[in-house]
């Protein structure tokens, strides 16, 4: 999710040339606010994929960094561009159709207004999924440490991590994380308001003037299992044991200094816990 000041959705669009060549477009994710626009399309040979246009300037920076970002890290729960294609406006990402749901799917309206359905919904993706088995859940938590250890082992940070970016295919019961188009080289200092959900923000990411490094990795993947593991959406009704509980406050710890310095390090603690 970015800064919708900065970029506004487009919604409504004709179907860009590049995508409709690839095949009949069944779904359109058009009110995102990263300047992208979406597509689920089926190929002639009846295979689906998600074809990921940029709109906005922002939009085509975002693609070109997810760019980077796949060709420095590979994971199987990591979904990667098959292709990459052009138009006038920028990169077109081509991945493979992942079946099930974004845990939380953040919209905006034209306007920029967000039309999210709430977290709370118990309707929502998020809700089903704090009523799955701990089994699962857990196992999902342990994906997404997963992915990321290779993510930190390769210099990124993974900038805008939040529950937008894990597709949970309950058939399967398998996390598969997408959208890590902010994520980029740490440390750096921040020149600009970072995107990205709030209750997922390290300190160091508000403001500006600030390092960024891997250590605010290890916070939002402390934020990410304290959010995944509970019952609720106001943190009330943990699920998990204590020595679990223990390895998330060092990590989230405000100075970055008391946290684990590495994800594999907040991997290692988190699999003695558990
Ligand atoms: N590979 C995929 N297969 C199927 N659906 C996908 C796939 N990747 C993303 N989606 C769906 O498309 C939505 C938008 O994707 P994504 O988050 O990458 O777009 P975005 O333009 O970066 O949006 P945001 O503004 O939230 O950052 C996701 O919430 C998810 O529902
Ligand atoms: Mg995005």
């Amino acid at each position: 999710m970015s800064d919708p000041v900065v970029s506004r959705p487009v919604v409504s669009r004709p179907v860009p040339e590049v995508v409709s060549r690839l095949g009949a477009v069944f779904r359109v994710f058009d009110q995102q606010d990263s300047g992208c626009v979406s597509y689920g399309v089926r190929g002639a040979d009846g295979v689906g994929c998600f074809v990921k246009v940029a709109r906005t300037a922002t939009g085509a920076e975002s693609l070109r960094r997810a760019v980077q970002v796949h060709t420095a890290v590979r994971h199987p729960a990591l979904v990667a561009p098959t292709q990459v294609l052009a138009d006038s406006e920028g990169p077109v990402l081509v991945y493979p159709w992942v079946d099930g749901d974004v845990l939380y799917h953040a919209t905006v309206g034209p306007d920029g207004v967000p039309t999210s359905q709430p977290r709370s919904d118990p309707g929502s993706p998020m809700a089903r999924f704090r009523r799955l088995p701990l089994d699962a859940v857990r196992r999902a938590v342990d994906t997404v440490l997963d992915v990321h250890q290779v993510v930190d082992e390769a210099g990124l940070v993974a900038v805008d991590l939040y529950d937008g970016c894990f597709l949970y295919d309950w058939d399967a019961g398998a996390l598969h994380v997408i959208d890590a188009d902010e994520y980029r080289p740490g440390p750096f200092v921040t020149h600009e308001q970072l995107p990205g959900s709030r209750r997922f923000f390290a300190p160091e990411e508000l403001g500006t003037g600030q390092v960024v490094d891997r250590r605010t990795t290890v916070y939002r993947l402390g934020r990410v299992a304290r959010l995944l593991m509970d019952a609720g959406d106001t943190e009330s009704a943990w699920r998990g044991t204590q020595a679990e509980l223990g390895v998330i406050a060092r990590a989230t710890q405000p100075e970055p200094a008391a946290r684990y310095q590495c994800v594999r390090d907040l991997v290692a603690a988190w699999r003695a816990a558990s």
